[in-house]
């Protein structure tokens, strides 16, 4: 296991009626911005709950971010976080709220040029405006992380501070019935390929992050397809509410390699032909897994046994097999597993690949050795 320091700030308040304790955690002499997606809050009665925690304070609100938030919106917020003299901000809704929220804290105090370097030139952020969050969509874990992905055309960019980790995550399960079976199944997805990109790498004897991380992936196995079957379960929703969280707040990451190829190509996938963030991980994972059997041979063993029980025949039909279930596993959520299903053809290779570079994603893994012509062998594959 390598060295590490490990902290996670974020206060979570977890279960049902809990938006209540926002009115505890955001100090009260703070003039608050709540800022929220496409109205999704107003129609499942988060926003009623939002605004009656809020009663005393000095507050207003921005909506509008959309799915895989949009610089220039995000500006906007900015403006009016500066004009008004906001000093706390509050997302409220699912992972791109609280990534255009970490951005907007981040760029209401950016001095330098032009607030798109923080993730075009990933100029550092050195101050921000505070933030909390209700987390109405489980998936990304952004609730609890310091991670943010920003998209400006057909540039979908990440930066990262430990200064825009949320101070406090609301995770009401009651929250996320309102979900459609689409996003229900996103959230599962992106959760598991999450936890699988801090696992499926090589073994470092971290024993704790290891059965951690198969405590999650066994967890959504578990408990995703029954979110689709019995939709109303809250105790399901409470176990991928906070699966989901876990996979990254940071912990299963801690002293282990990581590799992000499958975000970063699927990243790619939506910033060019706008397809769901966790449907373009369920159809680059897999390919991943296949091309780069060799290198995660001892990490996928481990995988296929301690997660579906797979012992027997040679380390080829187990790896075959491991992945056989994961594809199994994501079309019983009903996400896509190939390009065809998105109707890609080879034609659009290139244009992935392009992206790539320009986006200098060049040297992916844990071994930094997914070069272009790796990552186009990877969609070749996901055909
Ligand atoms: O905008 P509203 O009206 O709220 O509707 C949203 C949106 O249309 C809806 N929704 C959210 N909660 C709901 C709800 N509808 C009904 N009931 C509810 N309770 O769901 C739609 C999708 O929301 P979105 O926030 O886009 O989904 P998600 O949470 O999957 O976030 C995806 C974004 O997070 C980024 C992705 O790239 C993508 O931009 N990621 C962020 C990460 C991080 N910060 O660490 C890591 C992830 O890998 C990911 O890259
Ligand atoms: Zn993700």
């Amino acid at each position: 296991m390598d060295k590490f320091t490990y902290q996670n700030p974020t206060s979570i308040h977890f279960g049902q009626g809990q938006i209540a304790s926002i009115n505890q955690a955001i100090p009260k002499d703070k003039k608050v911005l709540v800022i929220y997606g496409g109205g999704s809050i107003k129609s499942n009665g988060v926003y009623d709950q939002v605004t009656a925690a809020l009663d005393g304070f000095n507050w207003g609100e921005f909506s509008g971010v959309e799915p895989n938030p949009q610089y220039d919106t995000l500006m906007k917020a900015v403006e009016l976080v500066k004009t008004e003299g906001y000093d706390y901000l509050l997302a409220v809704g699912g992972g791109s709220v609280v990534d255009g929220t970490k951005f907007v804290a981040a760029a209401a105090c950016y001095q330098g040029e032009d607030p798109w370097n923080i993730l075009l030139k990933q100029e550092p952020v050195t101050k921000v405006v505070p933030l909390g969050c209700v987390l109405t969509l489980p998936a990304t874990g952004s609730e609890s992380n310091g991670g943010s992905v920003v998209s400006r055309g057909k540039d979908k960019l990440f930066f990262g501070s430990p200064l825009v980790k949320p101070a406090f995550a609301v995770l009401d399960p009651q929250t996320t019935l309102s979900l459609s079976p689409r996003q229900v199944a996103n959230g599962v997805v992106d959760a598991f390929v999450h936890t699988m990109e801090q696992y499926l790498t090589y073994p470092v004897n971290a024993k704790v992050q290891d059965r951690f991380a198969e405590g999650l992936l066994h967890t959504l196995i578990e408990e995703g397809p029954k979110a689709l079957a019995t939709p109303d379960d809250l105790a399901v929703r409470a176990n991928i509410m906070w699966s989901a969280t876990q996979a990254l707040n940071g912990l299963i990451g801690v002293g282990v390699p990581a590799d992000w190829t499958t975000h970063m190509i699927g990243h790619e996938l939506t910033g060019n032909y706008g397809i769901d963030h966790a449907r373009t991980l369920s159809i680059v994972l897999p390919a991943v897994m296949k091309v780069r059997r060799k290198e995660k041979e001892a990490k996928l063993l481990q995988y296929a046994e301690r997660i579906f029980g797979l012992t027997t025949g040679t380390a080829d039909q187990r790896i075959d097999a491991a992945i056989e279930k994961t594809i199994a596993f994501f079309k019983q959520m009903g996400v896509p597993t190939t390009l065809t299903d998105v109707d890609l053809g080879e034609k659009d290779i290139d244009v992935l690949i392009e992206s790539l570079k320009k986006h200098g994603m060049i040297a992916l893994s844990e071994h930094h050795d997914i070069t272009p012509e790796i990552s186009r062998k990877i969609l070749m594959t996901a055909f």
